[in-house]
């Protein structure tokens, strides 16, 4: 049974596999959570004290996600913010503030908020036509550009890298439908890192160790991740200050993932900001004092934030659905797992698979990263899906 010594009943908008870590992380409390999904079988939806099943753009499900909750969160930037927004306005606690989430559903205002706070990103050009676009290209001046729509977009779609001539020559494999995009300055060699910035209702903060992100070219998903990062003392300030500066700008209250490019120089550039657990945090259940699920836990429960150091070396590897294999499934292959040393399975309990879904993760924490390394690659390439 749930009792509830921590009071506050948290509704979550979505019910997707970082809910259900938030949960998880929560469980030990008896913290009570209610769930807004579309799908009955949602990884979070067997945690939730109150399961509500509906879209979540839709108004009144959230409405009726709020009336059984005391506060909100979401796990998903696509969502009904308008009604989120209304919601605050009468009273409800919603945590992050709705309004940052409008300006991070939309890439095009995120960048304008960082140039406009002086906050360091690669340069930009908005547009909303093909002219536009075209006459936008010359303002760069390197081969490859890239190009953003400013809404909709998640892992990797809704960004292009063309080549400057075809963006000249308005050769795109877009339609534009009166949406604003931006053109982007493409940095060609830089190493993409994350730092996760908790900040309390008091406006305390912690940033994360920052975490650096290898992504697979094809899937446009994380491969694989680290901590330490491969990066100096300095480098490793300027990214954590960058990432704390920003959500400080934000006046952000939660848990945020800042993603950020390092160049080869130590130049570092924000390029976009979660308001939610994200997937480069996965490894701070096992690799940190305080997980990001716990740090957001306390942020909502108003408690005070928890320390954020490492334990050890780390990598985390995504688990993405098999290809070939769709809808139901078995897993095998877990011998290499259950020998491991100190190797985590998270495994989302989705019920259906599709090629590159992103299904579980594991965590090997090791006396360094390369050890790590080695151990997890070790264990996902014994993993195989079956159809059923
Ligand atoms: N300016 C850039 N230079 C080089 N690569 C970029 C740039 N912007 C984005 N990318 C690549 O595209 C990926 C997806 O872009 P991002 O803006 O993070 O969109 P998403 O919402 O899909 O995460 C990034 O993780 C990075 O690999
Ligand atoms: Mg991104």
């Amino acid at each position: 049974m749930i009792s509830k010594p921590f009071g506050p009943r948290i509704g979550i908008v979505g019910g997707g596999q970082l809910g259900k870590m938030l949960i998880e992380a929560g469980l030990p409390w008896n913290v009570n959570y209610n769930v807004l999904d579309p799908g009955v079988d949602a990884p979070a939806a067997r945690y939730a004290a109150e399961f509500i099943h509906g879209s979540l753009t839709d108004r009144e499900a959230i409405l009726k996600l709020a009336e059984v909750s005391d506060i909100l969160t979401y796990e998903i930037e696509h969502i009904d913010v308008e009604t989120l927004i209304e919601l605050e306005g009468q009273g409800k606690t919603v945590i992050p503030g709705p309004r940052i989430l409008k300006t991070i559903q939309d890439k095009s205002l995120q960048k304008q908020f960082y140039s406009q706070n002086e906050l360091s990103t690669t340069p930009f050009t908005l547009f909303h036509t093909i002219d536009e676009m075209r006459g936008a290209a010359s303002d760069f001046s390197d081969e490859k550009i890239v190009v953003k729509s400013a809404k909709g977009g998640y892992d990797g779609k809704g960004v292009w890298i063309l080549n400057r001539s075809d963006v000249q020559q308005g050769n795109v494999p877009f339609e534009l439908n009166g949406n604003t995009f931006f053109l982007e300055q493409f940095l060609g060699h830089a190493r993409e890192l994350s730092v996760i910035v908790a900040r309390n209702t008091d406006g305390d903060s912690k940033t994360y160790p920052s975490v650096e992100m290898v992504f697979d070219p094809e899937l446009n998903l994380v491969d694989y991740l680290f901590a330490p990062a491969n990066v100096t003392d300095e480098e490793e300030t300027a990214l954590r200050t960058l990432a704390h500066d920003a959500i400080d700008a934000l006046e952000g209250v939660g848990l945020f993932a800042v993603e950020m490019f390092l160049t080869d120089e130590g130049e570092v550039f924000i390029n976009e900001i979660a308001p939610r657990p994200h997937n480069s945090g996965h490894q701070t259940i096992e690799g940190n004092v305080t997980s990001q699920y716990e740090q957001l836990n306390r942020i909502l429960l108003g408690l005070p934030l928890g320390e954020t150091d490492l334990y050890s070396p780390v990598v985390m590897i995504n688990l993405l659905g098999d290809q070939g294999v769709s809808g139901d499934y078995g897993l095998s292959g877990l011998d290499q797992f259950f020998a491991a040393k100190d190797a985590h399975l998270h495994w989302y309990n989705k019920s259906q698979t599709r090629p590159g879904r992103k299904m579980g993760h594991i965590t090997v924490r090791a006396s360094s990263v390369d050890e790590a390394h080695t151990t997890a690659t070790h264990i996902r390439s014994r993993l195989k899906m079956q159809q059923r």
